[in-house]
């Protein structure tokens, strides 16, 4: 009997043994509208019999998960895959550590589901090294619908003189009128949504991708210091190093009336069961509408050895663009599919406007990268835009006219 099982077992089960193997996932999707999120993938990937090892690094924006993944790579025990961005992608592909995942992306067909714009990041030299999962729209503003009806105000704001009567009528009736958590990266979130609403698309790119400096010293950029930093007498004074997602509760939960933030915010407004419309709002970020600035989340696959590890690293690659998780998983996140092929039957009404923006910002050369959530520029530079920004947020004696020197001087 014991003999006939075990026939059994060997028979049945071992072609999918042969081929399992562990994932290891390095991400920083540790906020619970991440997380939920995050389970749709891990879920598709243990679905095709491998099994995951979650390599989670706390902390918004991936600072410290980028520190602990070159510690890593470096010791030379990279992960099976690294959550990173386009400008990163790049970086680790020079130094010849990341997989080719040609064969994959040929037989799934990967050309023709993505936009060129963001295929094009996934590979070094012709050759794909990562694979996207999502696009989140950086210009978004949150707004706590009952804390603008009891502070009197009558319309969720889209111009930037709506903005600031909303803001002094919601501080007026005794709330933090403007959620916002102090760090580098969430600074120059704030920062670029006014670059984008007083310069428009086409300013945007000379000054964050061009870095021309007359764009980046012009009377233009001078405004944009000037309405950031009046931004932050709305905001409270816990505001210094607090986490987004602890900043977006703020709003949840009705301390607070409004954020600037990318939509990764929605997730926490979906895992605390509100809903779009009803007791909150998503606007463009006032007066960026029709443009639209985006980061896009993508997983850069290292090289690894063994034919079971490359099945279950192709295995990974593949659900992030599988179809189902496309739907599932950016439904929880606040982010829109990568694919163009997905309906948006089944998105919220934010999920909805996001992907009609996107593709209409298309259209018009009104797509942006996020600066913030590092689409523009190399890490370098970013550093030195990261200081110049939050340095300004914090010193009221520089003047917007000296910021934006130092800026141009920042990224030369
Ligand atoms: C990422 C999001 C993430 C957010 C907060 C952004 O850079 O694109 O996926 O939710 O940071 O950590």
């Amino acid at each position: 009997m014991k003999r006939v099982i075990t026939l059994t077992f060997i028979v049945f089960f071992f072609p999918i043994l042969t081929f399992a193997a562990e994932v290891e996932v390095l991400h920083f999707w540790t906020a619970t509208g991440e997380a939920r999120a995050l389970t749709e993938i891990k879920q598709a990937v243990q679905s095709k019999g491998h099994s995951w090892l979650d390599f989670a690094v706390a902390g918004g924006g991936g600072e410290n998960a980028r520190a602990v993944l070159t510690q890593r790579v470096v010791t030379g025990s990279a992960p099976t895959a690294a959550q990173m961005k386009g400008t990163e992608i790049r970086v680790w592909a020079e130094k010849g550590v990341l997989a080719n995942l040609d064969k994959l992306a040929l037989a799934e067909n990967w050309d023709a589901l993505l936009p060129p714009s963001i295929s094009s990041q996934m590979k070094y030299d012709g050759h794909y090294v990562a694979v996207p999962v999502n696009v989140h729209r950086l210009n978004w503003l949150w707004v706590n619908l009952d804390v603008l009806k009891a502070s009197g105000v009558q319309k969720v704001p889209t111009t930037l003189d709506e903005l600031f009567l909303a803001l002094n009528k919601i501080k007026k009736a005794g709330y933090i009128a403007l959620a916002h958590g102090s760090q580098p990266w969430q600074d120059t979130i704030l920062f670029e949504s006014m670059v984008l609403s007083v310069g428009g698309p086409e300013f945007y790119r000379r000054v964050f991708v061009d870095l021309d400096e007359s764009a980046l010293t012009s009377a233009t950029m001078q405004r944009a210091f000037a309405l950031f930093r009046q931004l932050k007498s709305y905001t409270d004074n816990e505001s210094s190093g607090r986490d987004w997602d602890l900043t977006t509760a703020l709003v949840i939960r009705g301390k607070a009336g409004m954020q600037i933030m990318g939509d990764w915010a929605k997730g926490e407004f979906i895992a605390a069961n509100m809903q779009a419309g009803k007791q909150y709002a998503c606007v463009p970020s006032p007066g960026t509408q029709g443009s639209f600035s985006y980061t896009v989340d993508a997983f850069a696959m290292f090289k690894v050895k063994s034919p079971e590890q490359i099945k279950a690293q192709e295995a990974f690659a593949s659900s992030l663009l599988d179809p189902v998780v496309q739907q599932k998983f950016n439904q929880i996140k606040g982010s829109i599919p990568v694919r163009n092929d997905i309906s948006s039957a089944g998105f919220d009404s934010c999920g909805q406007a996001s992907m009609a923006d996107f593709s209409e910002a298309g259209k018009n050369y009104a797509q942006v990268p996020s600066v913030a959530t590092h689409m523009a520029m190399p890490l370098d530079k970013l550093t030195n835009v990261y200081e110049l920004i939050s340095e300004f947020w914090n010193d009221s004696q520089l003047s917007p006219l000296k910021a934006s020197q130092l800026l141009a001087e920042a990224v030369k």
